[in-house]
């Protein structure tokens, strides 16, 4: 009899033994068979949209400086960066018809379950762009974007992994160029390291802090849509009773 999972610490002999486990760390597997499943659907989903590291690099993306052509209006364009299963995107959208609302992840299946509930209720104002958030400046023209949110992002807390971090500098760069002269970013998360950072960050650079709060729930005076809407890992950490962080700023 082999083992189905073997971590340094344990060998789980049934699949049931490791997904209970896993559970118990509140791990969000999925199985391959249903990871393909999802993948297949979002190709057929007319507002998921998938292009290529060639395409985006070579500077082929043809809805660069055009997504008012997709949206068939003009109206505001507004990102969440590491949308996961797109809570913001989704409900933002609701809230704001008259914006246009783009979840952007690397992962296909997380963003699935936003992509189709987007299109159950009827939401034209949504899409969902599968790609690195790295490549942004490629994917938007200068100013096309009013406002960027990044919702409980991993925050990179090594040294080593300080590139990959979404409110280092080079990424605010990034922003500055898509953003519309006043664009607004919003930053909500779970990590003190990620918030005092940001907050180090902006002071260094001199860029405005629009509004900070370091325990939402508790202080009040976050914008209704900060407190109103929670995401999947967002729900994980209040399980936790972990104090969540808000910031809004600006990168120019
Ligand atoms: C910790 S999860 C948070 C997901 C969601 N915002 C939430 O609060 O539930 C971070 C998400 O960011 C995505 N992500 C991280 N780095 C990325 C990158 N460089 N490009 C695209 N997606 C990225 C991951 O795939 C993951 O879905």
């Amino acid at each position: 009899m082999g083992f189905f999972y073997k971590t340094k610490e344990t060998t789980f002999k049934t699949k049931g033994d490791f997904l209970s486990f896993a559970r118990s760390l509140n791990f969000n597997y999925l199985g391959s068979k249903n990871k393909l499943k999802r993948f297949k659907e979002n190709e057929t989903f007319a507002n998921v949209i998938q292009p290529s590291r060639e395409q985006i690099v070579s500077s082929n993306f043809e809805l660069k400086g055009r997504w008012a052509s997709h949206f068939g209006n003009a109206h505001p364009i507004v990102l969440e960066l590491g949308c996961g299963k797109g809570e913001y995107t989704v409900a933002l959208a609701k809230r704001y018809p008259e914006k246009n609302f783009i979840g952007i992840d690397i992962k296909g299946a997380r963003f699935w379950r936003g992509a189709k509930s987007a299109i159950a209720e009827d939401l034209h104002n949504v899409a969902f762009l599968r790609t690195q958030i790295e490549l942004i400046d490629l994917l938007f023209g200068k100013h096309e974007v009013a406002e960027i949110w990044i919702t409980f992002p991993d925050p990179q807390i090594k040294y080593k992994r300080t590139k990959h971090r979404l409110t280092n500098k080079a990424f605010l760069e990034k922003y500055a160029a898509i953003l519309e002269p006043n664009g607004l970013v919003n930053l909500k998360t779970d990590s003190e390291f990620m918030h005092g950072y940001t907050l180090g960050l902006l002071q260094g650079l001199n860029l405005e802090i629009v509004y900070s709060n370091h325990d939402i729930y508790k202080n009040h005076g976050s914008p209704k849509e900060v407190i109103e809407i929670q995401t999947f890992y967002e729900n994980q950490y209040l399980k936790e009773d972990k104090p969540i962080t808000y910031i809004q700023f600006k990168v120019r």
